[in-house]
């Protein structure tokens, strides 16, 4: 994939919710495959707002059938490009905006097409992508979606959920969850957590599904894992993409603090490699990330949340070693390949060579 941004005007924007709001770019046709996507991936986004340039990564909601590029943006508390995104932008703006990415896709099963979501919140927007992808390309799947809300006018793309499950009624099961608003029996009422999974036990038949895929946040994620693990899921099979994490503050918060005293203890010195270039410099191992420092030192290397979530900034270790504070994006298997987060990375070698030309 390509690190650089693009500039794509804006062609529609859809309020799905009071607080989220759908934006559809233009793509122009030299850009088409550079923009081509895989269901459930996402898009960085760069944007100045005040003076300052924010960098977001929002997940697709389209799904690649569709020929569209759409993302969903949800308002929240003090966010400056979501507030940005929800309040002001119009169609014909433009975004800068960088290729796909990710790698929470679909994962077909020929033997048993049987499939469960769960998600909460925005985390429905790559879920939609990926129902959408598997009930298009492989015409016997079945999937079951359980999407947790606050209530009904929070429950975003409402209408499409529902024209999917007019469109393939035999085969996609919508259980909706409201956390604030009581209109059908308990087990519809409340939050998904084990407890509320358990009680869904006699209409869900949990031990039927080959995957699950998991989207919203950290306690969710984690009391679904669990409680699929429990019901027979072969972790394997259990995907998820975090878009919140609570630990996301501390984290940087403790990359701040370490920077004080960055110039105590032993110093690595870091080699990154991006687009057959490379460069050097010296980090002490309790310093700032990699990425941090990196950008410091004149790098455009690309990331997002710098959280440990989006993977924007993921790289391989060619080698020495570092340690991350944080990794809620890189599978098992690209964690023993030596892949990375930079962002969240620190090095613990005399030497440390982080290349980002291998994918
Ligand atoms: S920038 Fe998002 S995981 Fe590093």
């Amino acid at each position: 994939m390509s690190f650089q941004f693009y500039t794509l005007p804006i062609q529609k924007i859809k309020k799905e919710t009071p607080d989220c709001v759908s934006i559809t770019f233009n793509v122009p046709e030299n850009l088409k495959n550079v923009f081509a996507f895989k269901e459930g991936q996402n898009l960085t986004i760069k944007h100045r707002i005040n003076g300052e340039e924010i960098r977001r990564s929002y997940s697709i909601c389209s799904a690649p059938h569709e020929s569209t590029l759409t993302i969903a943006v949800k308002k929240v508390d003090g966010g400056l490009f979501s507030t940005f995104a929800n309040d002001m932008l119009t169609v014909n703006d433009t975004l800068d905006v960088m290729p796909p990415s990710g790698k929470f896709n679909a994962h077909i099963n020929n033997t048993n097409p049987h499939y469960l979501a769960i998600a909460a919140g925005s985390g429905i927007t790559p879920i939609i992508s990926i129902i959408k992808h598997t009930l298009h390309t492989q015409p016997n799947s079945h999937f079951t979606l359980i999407y947790g809300s606050k209530n009904r006018n929070a429950i975003i793309f409402f209408d499409e959920l529902e024209n999917l499950k007019n469109k393939f009624m035999q085969r996609l099961t919508l259980i909706n969850i409201l956390s604030q608003e009581k209109i059908d029996a308990d087990v519809f009422y409340g939050r998904i957590n084990d407890v509320k999974l358990n009680g869904l036990h006699k209409i869900v038949p949990f031990q039927l599904f080959s995957a699950a895929y998991l989207c919203g946040p950290e306690e969710m994620i984690f009391a679904a894992k669990d409680f699929l693990t429990t019901n027979g899921l072969d972790p394997a099979h259990i995907h998820f993409e975090l878009f919140t994490t609570p630990g996301q503050f501390a984290a940087k918060e403790k990359t701040t603090a370490s920077n004080d005293d960055a110039s105590n203890g032993p110093i690595s010195h870091i080699t990154i490699k991006l687009d057959d270039r490379t460069f050097s410099f010296d980090l002490a191992y309790n310093g700032p990330s990699i990425l941090d420092a990196a950008l410091k030192n004149g790098a455009d290397l690309p990331y997002a949340c710098k959280g440990g979530v989006c993977c924007t900034c993921r790289a391989k270790l060619q080698s020495g070693t570092i340690k991350m504070d944080v990794n809620y994006a890189l599978e098992k298997e690209e964690v023993d390949q030596g892949f990375v987060l930079t962002c969240q990375s620190h090095p613990t070698a005399e030497a440390v060579f982080i290349d980002f030309d291998v994918k």
